[in-house]
């Protein structure tokens, strides 16, 4: 490629949008997979890299609140303080969509996933686009979610294109809440808890009821698996399993010589610093030939907890007896 990439790396990717090309981008979260939410050819392209099922619609990512209007329709007043709370920023709103966003990123849903995401790159490669970037996590479908640019040449090689923002400094993807007529309901926990937004809304319960949206169509019981077992302290382990050749993903337990690696990913049992630690762990964890599995130490079910545990019981569902 022309050194122009090196030069203004920006400029290439927003032309690579522009062209139905693929980018992956940092957000504030983790990096996505970004294509030109406007262009169904561009977005079908996202799912097939992927290996994403076409029913587990996409999140559509915009440079300023005036947008919301643009691509979804009746917005109240709520959605606007909501939006002024908490973007740019790790809260995605299922609204209701308009004609410019195409059904293929809504896997036909007549709502879309809409959030404003606090990172400059992301927002300078939105503005010089001059398009809404539809983009999930830049991982192939069910696998451990980017943190670091290397994660994404790792399980997506054949990108068109990867900007580098360094290390993501949330590290779990967004809240993802819906708003009805009575408040909100929660479709994904985040670090945006649901007190910060009870502040603003009401609650109303984590499950929406049949004659309100559905949930997030993309919430699977497993996912964001690493390629190795994952089980939590309090598990039986098959008997085959050796200690020896695991790891202990510590929170509050201090060094463990009965495993071969023990992490700790925050000193002093901040679920913030755990959070934004956590898929890093997993993906350096996947890497290590001397570890077969991986025993997590499951952190308290509260605030931001609730989120990180989501991701742990969905990244060892499948190795569960
Ligand atoms: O932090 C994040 O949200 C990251 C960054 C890249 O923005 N994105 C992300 O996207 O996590 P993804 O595709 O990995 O997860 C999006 C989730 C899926 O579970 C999907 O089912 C749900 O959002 N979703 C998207 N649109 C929806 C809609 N209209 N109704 C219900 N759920 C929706
Ligand atoms: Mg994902």
């Amino acid at each position: 490629m022309s050194d122009f990439h090196y030069s203004d790396p920006i400029a290439t990717a927003a032309r690579y949008i522009r062209e139905g090309k693929l980018v992956a981008f940092p957000t504030e979260t983790v990096y996505g997979l970004g294509a030109d939410a406007t262009n169904p050819m561009a977005v079908s392209r996202i799912f097939e890299l992927k290996e994403r099922p076409t029913f587990d619609p996409l999140i559509v990512h915009i440079g300023s609140i005036d947008d919301i209007g643009r691509y979804t329709h009746k917005i109240d007043s709520r959605v606007i303080k909501l939006a002024e709370r908490f973007w740019p920023g790790p809260l995605t709103m299922v609204l209701p969509k308009n004609d410019l966003i195409p059904d293929i990123v809504t896997s036909g849903l007549p709502t879309v996933g809409i959030r404003m995401p606090n990172n400059d790159i992301a927002l300078e490669l939105i503005r010089q686009s001059q398009r809404p970037i539809a983009a999930p996590s830049a991982n192939k479908f069910g696998r451990v979610s980017p943190t670091h640019p290397d994660h994404v040449r790792k399980q997506l090689p054949d990108v068109d294109y990867i900007l580098d923002g360094g290390r993501t400094l949330v590290g779990i993807e967004s809240t993802i809440i819906s708003v009805t007529e009575k408040g909100f309901s929660i479709l994904r926990h985040g670090i945006i808890t649901r007190e910060e937004i009870e502040k603003i809304l009401p609650y109303c319960g984590e499950k929406p009821s049949k004659t309100e949206e559905p949930a997030a169509p993309g919430m699977l019981k497993s996912h964001y698996s690493p390629n190795k077992p994952l089980y939590f302290t309090g598990d039986t382990l098959p008997a085959n399993l050796n200690k020896k050749k695991a790891a202990l993903i510590a929170f509050t337990l201090s060094d463990n010589n009965e495993y071969a690696t023990v992490l700790h990913l925050t000193s002093n049992a901040n679920l913030k610093e755990y959070a934004v630690n956590l898929f890093a762990a997993l993906h350096q964890l996947e890497a290590d030939s001397t570890i077969d599995f991986i025993v997590v130490e499951p952190v308290p079910e509260t605030g931001i907890g609730i989120a990180i545990m989501d991701r742990l019981r969905r990244a060892g569902f499948k190795y569960k007896s």
